[in-house]
């Protein structure tokens, strides 16, 4: 019966402009990232990666400008979060997902600099005085120099210096927190680090790759379990999880093995460490026998980093959730999009999905579209506009507001 009304939900919706109606207090909002945003982390192992020898090399090889791929002021967000989230206000969201830098917190180890986190607390009042619950993002992808010589997350016993460090943050910054993200996107720091030789450190071994999952993992847990002691709000990881489409009888099992070992591993070693999943959204690979040979269909359309769009995939990573029986927020789900003409129907059409596994079952409670600002797309530099408000780099990186940003904002409000 239930399916019978889902179908013809559906229907009289394809019919007619009917609204969705999203459950009550969903959040909506968007995400960032600490190094993405704030500029000057100059005691980061990315700021030292993007000013190397080896780095500049290489980029000049390919023909590119360094100046080009080095994070620098990037949108000197350290300065004017409370524009931005203003702006965030403004746009009607109700809940943003923030960052704080490792690096800049404890530059030595050991040293926590007071000063750093009195600066944060002014970040967190203002994202609170603009009216938006927050998810505090604790480590995206970026380590202190000094974490990194220790050997970073290759090591076991280097845990204990991330534990110490978010230690603090709970305890100073806990108060203003909704929501706890303690790790972003473990599988893809590890795989692009130490696997894929794309992140620093550029290693491509996947023993290193696998150790450091394992060290992540067990972050988390510990984590978790200083936040359960010092906060009473919920805890999670960003996952980027991913859809995958089969070929065929084969493509069926190699579907359900990419899926319980890629979106699966991580996830079950820490669902007992989280209140709710936290998860990004981006990618959609088609799989022929046993994952052999994979392709995304060429004729989606695309974004301008060349990822496919493939929105219907959203539900059924979703629809896949339901099981564990906790809610889901989508931490991240957004698209490289500068000339902002695919934006609007982006965020529609995966709102949609989104509604259908809500439809369907599945107990989302918020979305979050990355991101707020342009901002430093890592390895690819400033060029990917993935913000729904622009940065304008050739003009004092004065914000301006994208049309799609009013349009999300319509459904937002
Ligand atoms: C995600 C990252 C985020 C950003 C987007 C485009 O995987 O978490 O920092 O780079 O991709």
């Amino acid at each position: 019966i239930n399916n019978i009304k889902v179908f013809f939900f559906f229907l009289l919706r394809k019919m007619s402009k009917i609204q969705l109606k999203f459950p009550k207090g969903f959040l909506w909002g968007a995400a960032s990232s600490a190094y993405q945003t704030e500029g000057g982390n100059t005691n980061s192992d990315w700021w030292a990666w993007e000013h190397s020898q080896k780095r500049m090399e290489a980029l000049k090889k390919q023909g590119k400008e360094p100046l080009n791929y080095m994070s620098g002021i990037a949108c000197d967000s350290y300065n004017r979060f409370d524009e931005d989230f203003a702006l965030a206000e403004h746009l009607s969201h109700n809940a943003i997902r923030i960052g704080v830098e490792w690096s800049r917190i404890e530059p030595k180890e050991g040293v926590f600099d007071e000063d750093v986190l009195d600066h944060y607390e002014k970040m967190l009042q203002s994202a609170k005085f603009h009216g938006l619950q927050i998810f505090l993002t604790l480590h995206h992808y970026t380590n202190p120099i000094w974490f990194v010589k220790k050997g970073g997350f290759l090591k076991t016993k280097n845990i204990s210096f991330f534990v110490d460090y978010a230690h603090h943050v709970v305890e100073r910054l806990g108060q203003y927190v909704d929501f706890w993200v303690t790790i972003n996107e473990p599988e893809i720091y590890a795989t692009q680090g130490y696997a894929l030789g794309i992140f620093p450190p550029q290693e491509k071994n996947l023993f290193k790759c696998f150790k450091v999952i394992n060290n992540l993992i067990e972050s988390h847990k510990q984590i978790s379990a200083v936040i359960k002691i010092h906060s009473s709000k919920p805890v999670s990881l960003a996952l980027n999880l991913l859809d995958f489409q089969p070929s065929g009888f084969l493509g069926e099992v190699a579907v359900r093995l990419m899926r319980y070992i890629i979106n699966g591993y991580i996830m079950r070693r820490t669902l007992d460490y989280c209140d709710y999943i936290g998860m990004n959204y981006y990618f959609h690979h088609h799989l022929s026998w046993f994952g052999l040979r994979k392709h995304s269909h060429e004729n989606h359309e695309k974004t301008d980093r060349g990822w496919g769009i493939h929105p219907e995939g959203l539900e059924r990573v979703l629809l896949s959730l339901k099981k564990y029986e906790k809610p889901v927020y989508i931490l991240e789900n957004g698209l490289a999009d500068a000339a902002d003409s695919r934006r609007e129907k982006f965020i529609k059409d995966h709102l949609y999905y989104l509604h259908c596994a809500i439809a369907k079952g599945v107990d989302v409670r918020g979305y979050l579209h990355w991101s707020l600002t342009d901002n430093f797309e890592w390895e690819e530099g400033f060029w990917p506009r993935f913000g729904l408000i622009e940065v304008d780099r050739e003009d004092l990186l004065r914000r301006k507001v994208r049309y799609s940003a009013t349009k999300y904002a319509e459904i937002c409000k």
